[in-house]
Formats: structure tokens, sequence, C-alpha cells
């Protein structure tokens, strides 16, 4: 099943679910609830997006079984990358979300700290005491991901980063498929450019579904996980009935020719 993932720890992760950056503190609440009656079992959140008390509200009015919803939160690590600073920020997480974090990563390497083997050491700390099911991280290069299998012999479940047709990180989807570790697609719609491509407006004509449905099918397609965003309830929902059509593989070598190295966003080795 496409949206179905096994994670390198024996858990399972649904691939589509729907990510809360920029998503206005207002609107949070009222997307969760909408996501979650859309079918969406992944709601990806963090601490830096300073709404986990809202979504704390909307999982709190969600008549669900817990145990179908994965939960997912960032540790920021601006101020201090140090073990009591991780804590802190766990348990802050946890109290604004009123349950517990299904997936925690840490959300940038910050190398210029030198300091992420470490924070990773207190993620590894937090699952084994159980506070935490998956440990993974986001925005890492293979290098850096490379050094946290080096020094503490545990890959991150996955690895969330910018991908969409502009930006395929082919190279680090392969590295990715050979440790076993998800890759997770932030920004999978390029923020809404790629919309527009003319390709792809093309091949989603050519199945009757929209360019939002073609990209995200894209994504699962390849085998990744992935967490498009928005405020409105009917793009929302829209974005997640994309199990009823196919791309061929013409329709995918032709979305490989879209790579054009561009990012939307900040760069793994750009945030300090
Ligand atoms: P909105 O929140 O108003 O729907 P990404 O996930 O790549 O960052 O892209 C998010 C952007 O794409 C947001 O601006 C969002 O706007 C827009 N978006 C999301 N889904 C759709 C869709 N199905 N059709 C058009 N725009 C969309």
């Amino acid at each position: 099943m496409i949206d179905d993932l096994q994670l390198l720890d024996g858990f399972r992760l649904p691939a589509l679910g729907f990510g809360l950056y920029k998503v206005p503190l207002e609107q949070t609440e009222e997307v969760v609830v909408a996501g979650v009656a859309a079918g969406y079992r992944l709601v990806d959140g963090a601490e830096f997006y300073a709404n986990e008390s809202q979504v704390g509200r909307a999982l709190h009015r969600i008549d669900i079984d817990r145990s179908l919803l994965t939960i997912t939160s960032k540790f920021w690590g601006e101020e201090s990358q140090d073990r009591d600073a991780v804590l802190a920020s766990f348990d802050a997480t946890e109290k604004a979300l009123g349950t517990a974090v299904d997936i925690y990563m840490i959300h940038w390497p910050r190398p210029n700290r030198n300091q992420y083997v470490d924070v990773w050491r207190t993620l590894i700390e937090l699952r084994d005491a159980g506070r935490v099911r998956s440990i993974g991280v986001s925005n890492f290069t293979k290098e850096h991901v490379g050094r946290l299998i080096d020094e503490t012999g545990e890959a991150p479940v996955l690895n969330q980063v910018e991908l969409h047709p502009y930006l395929q990180q082919r190279e680090l989807r392969e590295f990715h498929a050979q440790h076993g570790i998800i890759t997770q697609a932030w920004s999978p719609l390029g923020r809404g450019n790629v919309l527009e491509d003319p390709l792809v407006q093309e091949i989603a004509a050519a199945h009757d579904v929209t360019p939002a449905q073609a990209i995200i099918r894209w994504h699962l397609q390849l085998g990744n996980s992935v967490i498009p965003k928005s405020v409105n309830p009917e793009r929302l929902a829209s974005n997640r009935d994309v199990f009823g059509f196919e791309l061929t593989d013409e329709d995918m070598a032709r979305f490989e020719t879209l790579e054009q190295g561009k990012h939307y966003g900040t760069t793994p080795d750009e945030r300090q």
C-alpha cells in the first residue's frame, strides 16, 4: 500500500500527511480537525511553528483512536543545543500537545555549532526512556546523516528535507534507501510554484486530476513521505484524494526532467 511506509525501527508511517508550517495560529485548530476528517493520519508539527497548543486543542476535539495518528515535532535549538535544552523543549512540546510525540526530529543540523551528534544522543535517550516512539532528523545532508550513523550506530527513521519536482534530491534519496531511511518531503509543491509548471499541468490533465494531486502522487510513487500544507479545507481534502489514479512510467520519467536544483527555503548549511 502506497500510503503505508515501513520504518527501520519496526513502526509504520502513513506516507501522506499535512504540514503546519506557516499555518496561522488562529487557523491551526480548524486545519488539524479538517485534515483528520479528510483522512490524514500524519500531522507534521514543530516547536518553531509555535502552534503546538492549537494542535493539542484540535486533537482533543477529534474522536479517533489515538494509535491511528502519527504526531511529529522537531527540536529547534537556536538558543542552546545542550542536553538540558533538548529535554526542556521536548517537555514543553509534550505539554503543549497534551499527548505523546510519536516522532521527534532535530529540526536543523546547524553544522557550524557541531553539536548535532550530541543532540542525536539525547533523542536516543528520550526514545530509550520510552518518551517518544521514533526519532528522526530534518534538513540533514548525506554527510550529516552519515556522521550520526558512524558515531552512534543509529540511523534516523526519516529525514525531512525540501523536495519537489524542481529539487528532486536524487542522491540523498539513494543514500536514504541504502540505509532504510524514509525521505520525507517538505514544500512538496515547491511552495506552490510547481503547480504552474506546464508539464505538470499536462500530466495532471491527462489523468483528470489537479496539478497538486499529480505532484503528490509523484512523491508517493517515488516512495517518499509527503506533507503538503494547505489552510483551505477543500484543498486539504483534495490533496489527499490521490489513491484513485496512477502515474505511468512515462509520466514519472517526464517529472524527472523537471529537476532544476531550485531551493525555495533555507538550505541545511545556511541555518546557523
Ligand atoms: P493554501 O494554504 O492557501 O492552500 P508546499 O506544501 O509545497 O509548501 O505548498 C504550499 C502552498 O501551496 C501554499 O501556498 C498552499 O496555499 C498551496 N497549495 C496547497 N495545496 C494546493 C492546491 N491543491 N492547489 C493550489 N494551491 C495549493
